[in-house]
């Protein structure tokens, strides 16, 4: 089966905990939602990128993230190479035709978060392109993140960092998250001028 589920099959499906005390309304663990969700993608991003004939470097603290798309570029003999870093501690290291921060930036804390934001800005090439996806105020799901190793951007920070910038794509999104919580985002894809 693909995908996560919880089946039962019994002579009296009214009374699973006459089974073994198979609980009544059976739910997934979150640890096991995260997984097979946010988890599920990553990196895809990277994957997509080296397929249109980018040469990538992408970095990410996991090493089960970084196994996987190692292992995928090697399979689709892509010009894609992962590399475990941890990011808190890392200066882009030269100037790129693009940047992609998606989902990254909301795991520091708020000076860094920003100062991280500066960094893509100024090592994408004159003419290049970035693309930040970020975690904005209103969100309240937290369940992924430590207290105090976290910001939430305001909803017009990655627009007024850009500004100057050709905006490709600018939006907002919003998706329910567990316990009747929620995860909004601000996506923006620009150009550089030249
Ligand atoms: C929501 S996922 C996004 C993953 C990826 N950017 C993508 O689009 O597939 C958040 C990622 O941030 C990474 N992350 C969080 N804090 C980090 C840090 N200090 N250094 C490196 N990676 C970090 C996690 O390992 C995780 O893969």
């Amino acid at each position: 089966m693909g995908g996560t589920g919880v089946i039962y099959v019994l002579h009296d499906v009214t009374k699973p905990e006459i089974y073994g005390g198979l609980p009544s309304n059976p739910s997934i663990p979150l640890s096991v939602k995260l997984w097979k969700h946010p988890l599920k993608w990553l990196g895809n991003l990277a994957i997509a990128a080296a397929k249109q004939g980018c040469a990538v470097t992408a970095l990410d603290g996991s090493r089960t993230a970084v196994d996987r798309i190692n292992e995928a570029a090697n399979k689709l003999g892509l010009s894609l190479a992962a590399y475990q870093a941890d990011l808190s501690h890392h200066a882009i290291d030269g100037d790129y035709d693009s940047i992609v921060a998606i989902g990254l930036l909301m795991f520091f804390p708020q000076d860094k978060a920003r100062a991280k934001l500066a960094d893509i800005l100024a090592h994408t090439k004159p003419g290049g392109v970035a693309a930040v996806n970020v975690l904005i105020e209103g969100t309240t799901f937290m369940g992924m993140f430590e207290p105090g190793h976290y910001y939430l951007f305001d909803d017009n920070e990655l627009t007024k960092a850009f500004e100057g910038w050709e905006f490709l794509h600018s939006k907002y999104d919003e998706s329910p998250a567990p316990e009747n919580t929620v995860k909004k985002f601000h996506t923006v894809v620009a150009r550089k001028p030249k």
